[in-house]
This record gives C-alpha cells, sequence and structure tokens, in this order.
C-alpha cells in the first residue's frame, strides 16, 4: 500500500517504476481513501500501542493506492525493496530512503507473512480482480 504521504507528493508512478523493475508483477491495483473504520481494521494488530492514533489520523488523511504483487519470495524480497520502517536506517536505494520522511510517514506499507498478505489483499479487493 502506498501510504497517504507518498500520493499526495506524487511518488506513485515513481514507487510502481521500482515495484516493477525489482521483478514484481502488479496483479491488482486501486486508489482510495481509507474511512476511520478501515484504517483501525487494517492496522488492528496495533491497537493499544502508543503510535495507534496518530496512524489512524495519518492513513486517513488522503488516498492509497492499494496493490496485489507477485514474486518468488514476494514477502521478504518486497520488505528488503522498502527498507527499514524507519528511514533514517533504511539503505540506500530502497523506497523508504528515497521516500519516506519519517517512522510514522514511511510512504509504503508492505505486509509481513504470505498469511497476511492474503488477509490485506482480501481487504482491498475481490477475488476475481486478483485472479481477473
Ligand atoms: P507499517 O509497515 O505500515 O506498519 C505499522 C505502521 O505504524 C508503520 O508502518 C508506521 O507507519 C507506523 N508507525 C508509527 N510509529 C511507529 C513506531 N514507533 N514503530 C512502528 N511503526 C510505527
Amino acid at each position: 500500500m502506498i501510504k497517504p504521504d507518498a500520493t499526495a507528493k506524487g511518488y506513485i508512478g515513481a514507487i510502481l517504476q521500482m515495484i516493477n523493475e525489482a521483478g514484481f508483477k502488479i496483479v491488482a491495483l486501486k486508489m482510495t481513501r481509507l474511512t476511520d473504520e478501515d484504517a483501525r481494521a487494517f492496522y488492528k494488530i496495533h491497537q493499544g500501542k502508543p503510535f495507534f492514533e496518530n496512524l489512524v489520523d495519518f492513513m486517513t488523511s488522503g488516498k492509497i493506492v492499494a496493490a496485489v504483487l507477485e514474486k518468488e519470495n514476494a514477502v521478504e524480497d518486497f520488505r528488503t525493496l522498502l527498507g527499514s520502517t524507519n528511514p533514517q536506517e533504511a539503505a540506500q536505494g530502497t523506497i523508504r530512503n528515497k521516500f519516506a520522511e519519517s517512522i510514522s510517514y514511511n510512504a509504503v506499507h508492505g505486509s509481513d507473512s504470505d498469511e497476511n498478505a492474503q488477509i490485506e489483499s482480501d481487504f482491498f479487493f475481490v477475488e476475481e480482480e486478483v485472479y481477473a
């Protein structure tokens, strides 16, 4: 998911290009805006953490781009392409190194397991949109 900071700054095209060039196939894509309820549901594992309310405010502050990506070893390779959650620690050439401004406004979210990738794909897309 490309987050509201990155969509507002016009980075959608550059980020999708990096994703393609890293060998990911984009199989579903959608620009939308999360409601408060959506953001709380999407990030429910972080409920109660000190940054949760800020995260919900940020994620509902503008449009996001949701994508389903396909690749061998996609979860791990995408996290490598993203770089660390904290952009100060993100390796050179990673998406967060280039486009994120802080640990909160970090440009892109990636799923952390195959299981969560399926759950997060189902959050945004119906099966026919992914497997058309
Ligand atoms: P993301 O990978 O989308 O998963 C949870 C999000 O919470 C994270 O990226 C950040 O945008 C946000 N966040 C804000 N503060 C923190 C923090 N201190 N630690 C981890 N995540 C944070």
